[in-house]
């Protein structure tokens, strides 16, 4: 795993965009896994500061989102894929057939994330993924457990999920309790992954994912470990250790 620390946020998201570019400069065709949350904002808003200049075409890029909530809607605010439409997709040329975000209204749950997982393989599988982390080692939303889920599943969100994403929401009771997420072997199978991680929240999971040479389903984020081609970008807030 290669480690960039930038010194804070706005530095982070400027080094994640400036790979982003290069990477889409360099495959027009490129697919892309995409990341919700506070985190990745920035950068996204970058990206759309990029394509405006005229450095970066979406026009043949493909995108997977890593999750949804279950039973909300697309048009619902709190939902992600309002997050990407408002965040990404609304200001730039991406063709909406080539954006794939779980569905948290599908009917049935089963074989619609068979049927993501499949997408994604259709599309040739996912050249660069960019994650974020949860405070207790999340990604996606694969949750500390006992075991994982390799492919796009249905999962229960851990309740410190539901504390740290409540701050989207009126309060705790309106987090979601399920989400659809892609799995870890999902993941996993990109090419290349991108981890962003600012604030004194992560120092501790940072830290855990850095200094503890282990691999673990309760820390989901260490599989990280497993992959060729990981970089790790964090903020000085985020990071204790020598630089
Ligand atoms: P955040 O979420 O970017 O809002 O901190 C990250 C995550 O939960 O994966």
């Amino acid at each position: 795993m290669k480690l960039i620390v930038e010194k804070d946020y706005e530095e982070l998201s400027r080094r994640a965009s400036e790979i982003l570019v290069k990477e889409i400069q360099d495959n027009h065709e490129i697919v892309l896994g995409l990341a919700t949350g506070s985190t990745p904002k920035r950068m996204y808003e970058l990206l759309i500061e990029e394509y405006k200049k005229g450095s970066i075409d979406f026009s043949e890029v493909q995108t997977f989102n890593l999750d949804e909530y279950i039973g909300l809607s697309e048009d619902n605010p709190k939902s992600y894929n309002y997050y990407m439409q408002e965040n990404l997709f609304n200001h730039i040329n991406i063709i909406p057939e080539n954006t794939h975000i779980p569905n948290g209204k599908a009917m049935n749950l089963e074989s619609y994330c068979k049927e993501y997982e499949d997408s994604i393989k259709r599309a040739g599988g996912i050249d660069v993924q960019i994650l974020g982390i949860g405070t207790d080692g999340h990604i996606g939303f694969n949750e500390p457990a006992n075991e994982l889920e390799a492919e796009t599943c249905v999962v229960n969100l851990s309740e410190s999920t539901i504390k740290a994403n409540s701050r989207f929401f009126a309060s705790d009771v309106m987090v979601p309790r399920e989400a659809i997420t892609m799995g870890v072997g999902s993941i996993l199978k990109a090419k290349k992954i991108i981890l962003l991680a600012n604030g004194e929240k992560k120092r501790n999971v940072i830290k855990d994912l850095l200094e503890k040479p282990i691999i673990s389903t309760h820390l989901p984020v260490s599989l990280l470990r497993l992959h060729p081609n990981v970089t790790i970008i964090v903020d000085e807030e985020a990071y204790e250790g020598e630089k």
